[in-house]
């Protein structure tokens, strides 16, 4: 484990290397929010109380339209505002503020990336947020402050048609945000690029292809719990496989690094 973590201090320490995030909710369950296909404690292990036909009609754009009582009840338990971030959300933070950040690509909604002060042009939330809110039916707007009120006396609707109203979350049966395509363009060909993915299953595509995809130069990197998607599909020879918490590795890379101050200072902020 050891020389794996120093190999990926080695990349990060190189003159003008850069390091590209693919993370999912693993990276936030350290922060009291269940992941999603974990067996006992993830998301979809514990939905019976919504009475779904199956556990990711929760999230699906289809059964929304006819049910979305299921979604606001989950939505009220996991609306953003009560959480902090994770070690592993302040290392991609660190990375950001010694200029090695090229892009983080998260899979989640909880924003942590972004109170953990990771910046707009380098963030790619692929399934959206809780950030804003929109009819869907007529797509009116609806303020953040505005829907979180209306979700305490029932289901949002939208002032104008009275539609459903639905966070811009992306649901499966919905396209992912066109900052996510155009920019991926931009990123897939980085030679001299780290790839950590990081606190995910892979098995949601088109994110899962990512790591897939990226600069047969670069050096890939996996920090999960268990090994997945095209590590175990597609591996690569200079892959490091690091199966453990990641905040544990985020923590031990911190330290190599000489960051540990700089973490400190951002956790007891
Ligand atoms: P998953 O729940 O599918 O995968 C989380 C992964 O993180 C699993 O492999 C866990 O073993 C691992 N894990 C959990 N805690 C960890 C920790 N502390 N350290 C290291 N590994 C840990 O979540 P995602 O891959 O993010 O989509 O799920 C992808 C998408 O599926 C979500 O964005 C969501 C869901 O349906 C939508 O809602 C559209």
């Amino acid at each position: 484990m050891d020389k794996k973590l120093e190999k990926i201090a080695e990349v990060l320490k190189k003159e003008g290397s850069t390091v590209t995030f693919f993370v999912g909710a693993g990276i936030s369950t350290n922060c009291g929010i269940p992941d999603f296909r974990s067996p006992k404690t993830g998301l979809y292990a514990n939905l019976q109380r919504l009475n779904l036909p199956y556990p990711e009609a929760v999230f699906d754009i289809e059964y929304f339209k006819k049910s979305p009582k299921a979604f606001y009840t989950l939505a009220d338990e996991l609306f953003p505002g009560k959480f902090l971030p994770s070690i592993f959300h302040y290392f991609i933070k660190l990375c950001q503020d010694k200029g090695k950040l090229r892009r983080c690509y998260s899979q989640n909604i909880d924003t942590l990336e972004r109170i953990a002060g990771v910046e707009d042009d380098k963030i790619v939330e692929a399934h959206g947020s809780f950030a804003n809110s929109h009819c869907i039916t007529c797509k009116a707007e609806m303020e953040t402050k505005v829907l979180r009120k209306l979700m305490k006396t029932g289901i949002p609707k939208c002032p104008v048609c009275k539609g459903y109203v639905k966070p811009d979350i992306v649901f499966f049966g919905e396209g992912l945000p066109s900052k996510f395509f155009d920019l991926w363009d931009e990123d897939c060909d980085t030679e001299k690029n780290l790839a950590i993915v990081a606190g995910t299953s892979l098995a949601v595509f088109p994110f899962a292809n990512l790591p897939h995809e990226i600069n047969k130069n670069c050096k890939r990197v996996l920090i999960n719990r268990e090994k997945c998607g095209t590590f175990l599909d597609s591996p690569r020879k200079t892959d490091i496989i690091l199966l453990e918490d990641c905040d544990k590795i985020a923590e031990k890379l911190v330290d190599l690094l000489g960051w540990k101050t700089e973490l400190d200072a951002l956790i007891a902020k």
